[in-house]
């Protein structure tokens, strides 16, 4: 090693030579059209004319050639004895393709914007009441770093295309996890990983509902659910939803699923009576339709005791259970699951085949040890008292200094709580929404998630929230709330 390095090498550009006429023509307008419309980057560095030459089968002459009436024009600089680069002065908008005349466009379902993607990753405010986020900060990251080297390090295990029901040691961990935290009676083969309660709500509506079949959901409830039916191409029907949980009352008779989230309803925060579960179930028989329990977020539950999940009351085996580890642990970590009844898995896991074939498989097993070590039930502990403090704070302030604007609907579980607000609008709440976010403050409207009509309300979000920083954050919407 004489330690210089070697030269880095330049941009290897696809060019063809079967276009007709010249071939120093041919090179220079290939080469130009690309600088023009972005593909070769300003500051880029060409290969050499002799490399170039070499990899097209001419002489390098022809590409000189080319080159110098590239200079010559101010495409391309050629800085002595460093190499041939793009020049970053070239003017790109010219030959910019015009996108919006091609001829494709999407079927009219995917056109109108129904399916709009949120704005993500903007700066997080200083007082972060959002919903359904928790606390990065804690996470214990150096432990699962170490669990995802393990894993990546036996690499053989991580190679090769895998089942789309995901590893069985994964299963196996989320079978035994269910079981302690939830009372589920389940083992590893009842069990389909997927893309967090997303995919798992997609995959449901394809292998469960044919277009234009009913699907009842929760009003307000949560759009992204609602949204996996409507892409399956169902009949969404909304149904109230009081302080008991869904109005079973008021679902339709020809449903053939309903989605519920009974132990922390998305929006408002309710849990799902005993009563109204036991009626549900007796629904289901009677409509012979399908129940979703999505159990997203009660790792977390506060004082009140626990109400067996929907699973766990079925006799009939009507339901179908999603949960995520998008609280427990982070969102991005993309791994939630489903249990159903046999029939519906092995279809759920052929569509999972068909959509994606299977989820990232080092994260799976790095969580299936994760799990086994004892690492999330440590965590979920340890968050639990810590979401429980923010959970009673909030409670504790709403209630001594914003009655009577708001009244706090109770919560036994879960990342955030709402409260309705007596004596505003939803546009009033509009307008504290606007005044907060100049002081830093984010929260969400209850009337956001409605479709039909709903009693103006507010919720606050305590994942992301330091402990600290609430008391300074409700005095701030307070402030926006006036003395109303
Ligand atoms: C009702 C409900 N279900 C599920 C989820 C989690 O979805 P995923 O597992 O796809 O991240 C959320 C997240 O906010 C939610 O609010």
């Amino acid at each position: 090693m004489n330690g210089q390095r070697p030269a880095p090498r330049g941009v290897e550009l696809h060019l063809t030579l079967d276009e007709g006429g010249g071939l120093t023509q041919q090179i220079y307008d290939q080469i130009r059209r690309a600088i023009l419309n972005g593909r070769l980057p300003g500051d880029a560095r060409m290969s050499s004319s002799r490399e170039l030459a070499r990899s097209l089968g001419v002489a390098r002459n022809t590409v000189a050639a080319a080159f110098d009436h590239l200079v010559a024009e101010g495409y391309l600089q050629a800085r002595p004895g460093v190499g041939t680069f793009v020049s970053a002065e070239a003017d790109r908008a010219a030959l910019s393709p015009d996108r919006t005349a091609s001829p494709l466009t999407p079927v009219p379902l995917w056109r109108n914007g129904a399916f709009e993607v949120p704005v993500l990753n903007r700066d997080p405010p200083a007082y972060d009441f959002r919903t359904g986020m928790p606390d990065d900060a804690r996470f214990p990251y150096p432990a699962w770093r170490r669990h995802v080297d393990a894993v990546v390090r036996r690499s053989s295990r991580a190679a090769e295309y895998a089942d789309p029901s995901g590893p069985g040691v994964l299963r196996a961990a989320i079978a035994r996890h269910l079981g302690v935290s939830r009372g589920l009676n389940i083992v590893a083969d009842d069990l389909v990983v997927t893309n967090g309660v997303q995919q798992a709500v997609a995959l449901l509506a394809q292998v469960l509902v044919e277009p234009g079949d009913v699907v009842a959901v929760e009003d307000p409830g949560y759009p992204l659910a609602r949204r996996a039916f409507e892409a399956a191409r169902a009949t969404v029907v909304p149904v109230p939803v009081d302080e008991q949980g869904i109005v079973v009352d008021r679902l339709p008779p020809q449903a053939a699923a309903v989605y519920v989230t009974p132990a922390h309803q998305y929006p408002l925060g309710v849990r799902m009576s005993l009563a109204r579960r036991t009626a549900l179930l007796e629904w289901a028989r009677e409509a012979d339709a399908a129940i979703i329990e999505d159990d997203y977020d009660t790792d977390f539950r506060y004082g009140a005791r626990p109400i067996d999940p929907l699973h766990v009351l079925d006799h009939a085996d009507r339901v179908v259970y999603v949960g995520s580890f998008s609280k427990s642990i982070l969102p991005t970590l993309r791994v939630g699951y489903c249990s159903a009844p046999p029939a519906l898995l092995d279809a759920l896991r052929r569509a999972r085949f068909v959509a994606d074939w299977h989820g990232p498989t080092a994260t799976q097993l790095a969580l299936a040890s994760f799990i086994d070590e004892g690492r999330l039930a440590a965590h979920i502990r340890r968050m639990r008292r810590e979401y429980e403090r923010r959970h009673d704070r909030i409670t504790t302030v709403l209630d001594s200094d914003f009655r009577p604007h708001l009244r706090p609907i109770p919560t036994a579980a879960g990342l955030h709580l709402a409260a309705w607000c007596e004596d505003a609008s939803h546009d009033t709440i509009a307008g504290w929404q606007a005044a907060c976010e100049t002081e830093g403050v984010r929260f969400q409207s209850i009337g956001d998630f409605a479709l039909g009509t709903v009693d103006p309300g507010i919720m606050l979000g305590f994942g992301r929230i330091p402990f600290d920083r609430i008391d300074d954050g409700l005095h701030r919407l307070r402030a926006a709330i006036g003395s109303g």
